[in-house]
């Protein structure tokens, strides 16, 4: 691809015909950081690293001009979880909608963009690649510099989309359905990781204990509204880890204590347990949700000690969940840390909190179009800034 007749080629073929998009007016941009000094200029985010095909319109000043998330939950929840390869077929047909209609929500034109941003890591590598592939063609064609955005720091990065004022240095918590994890946020670019789960991820045992007391996928927000009917202290669940001076997270034992707890301990000679009843659904829900919220308070608490930290920034899918949203504001008057909640718009997967993406970009840390996916979570250590995209 060389040639100005190429490049629209391309656009017109990725824009699947839409001449309504603006297409045909292209002009190429070549706004780079250097060049960039309006405040009005434009990223393009792309998000598509599990089951949500998303695509954000952001200003330099964090201003979201449009975040449109096309779900795909009803395509898995007869699974009772995400299936990757219905992932990324779905993510192939939604992906160039989803960009038009936030390029149309923005009021702009793919002209106005300075950058594109994309997430790379991790997530599902099929999933992952369908939104790569986009932002590379739309970087290239364009002639704008691409992003690379790590998903789970975005996911605290959303934190900032939330506050008029810097957030950084922080302690952050991740706690969504791949990911739960805390980090010392040295600056918005720059996390390292505290801990993890060594098992499920907060989010995963929200699932799997909804799909035991009979919910459909996505678990946590049904769980979060049976609990509200139910008795916290109704069954004493496993709070792992809880007294250890550890950052690590485990909840595969407490997903497995309610299973025995409502189907009963295979090979025992106890009575079976009772008839799994609305008002023992509730209790079973709140007594769960009050175990991960106990651990996580317990564990935020650490963090913030050990990294003698005074803000605490949370995000991530479970994050929306108001009991722990409710706990972590008791946490923070009690410690008399500041702190920033992702609004729950951005807690779920979104491109907005791809908005990372501007820091990186004034830091000069554009991706090159050759880069790939990173499907797996990485532990790194070292600073974002020694990272080769
Ligand atoms: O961040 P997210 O959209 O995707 C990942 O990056 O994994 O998080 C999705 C997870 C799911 O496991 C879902 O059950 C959980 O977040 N979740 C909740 C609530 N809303 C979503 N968990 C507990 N309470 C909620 N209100
Ligand atoms: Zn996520």
């Amino acid at each position: 691809m060389t040639g100005e007749s190429d490049r629209r080629n391309l656009l017109l073929t990725i824009s699947a015909g839409n001449e309504s998009s603006g297409l045909l007016s292209l002009r190429p941009n070549v706004a780079t950081t250097q060049n960039r000094t309006s405040s009005s200029d434009l990223l393009l985010a792309i998000e598509s690293s599990c089951d949500e095909t998303a695509a954000a319109v952001v200003d330099r000043n964090l201003n979201v001009r449009s975040n449109i998330v096309a779900s795909q939950t009803d395509l898995h929840a007869r699974f009772g979880g995400v299936v990757p390869e219905i992932a990324s077929r779905a993510h192939v047909k939604r992906i160039l909608p989803v960009i038009d209609e936030s390029l149309s929500t923005a009021a702009c034109g793919l002209e106005d963009l300075c950058a594109i941003a994309v997430t790379t890591e991790p997530g599902l590598v099929g999933s992952l690649l369908v939104g790569l592939t986009a932002a590379k063609t739309l970087a290239a064609v364009l002639e704008v510099p691409l992003v690379a955005v790590n998903h789970v720091e975005a996911h605290i990065y959303a934190c900032r989309m939330a506050s008029s004022k810097e957030v950084f240095p922080a302690v952050g918590l991740v706690v969504s359905g791949g990911h739960s994890n805390l980090y010392d946020c040295v600056s918005a670019v720059d996390y390292e990781l505290l801990g993890s789960t060594i098992d499920d991820a907060a989010g995963e045992a929200f699932d799997k204990v909804a799909q035991i007391l009979g919910f459909s996928y996505p678990g946590g927000p049904a769980i979060e509204q049976a609990a509200r009917n139910g008795d916290r202290a109704a069954f004493r669940f496993p709070r792992t880890f809880l007294n250890e001076d550890r950052l690590e997270f485990s909840f595969s034992g407490l997903k497995t204590a309610v299973l025995y707890e409502v189907n009963g301990t295979p090979g025992s000679h106890a009575a079976p347990p009772p008839e799994l009843t609305e008002p023992r659904i509730a209790d079973v829900a709140a007594s769960f949700q009050e175990a991960v919220v106990d651990v996580l308070i317990e564990k935020c608490r650490q963090a913030l000690q050990r990294q003698n930290r005074n803000r605490l920034l949370v995000g991530g899918g479970v994050a929306a969940n108001s009991r722990l949203r409710e706990r972590l504001r008791g946490l923070a008057d009690e410690l008399g840390v500041a702190l920033v909640l992702a609004p729950p718009e951005y807690c779920t997967d979104n491109a907005a909190m791809a908005a990372i993406a501007w820091e990186l970009l004034d830091r000069g840390q554009t991706t090159p179009l050759d880069c790939d996916v990173i499907p797996g979570l990485i532990r790194r250590r070292e600073p974002a800034t020694a990272r080769s995209r």
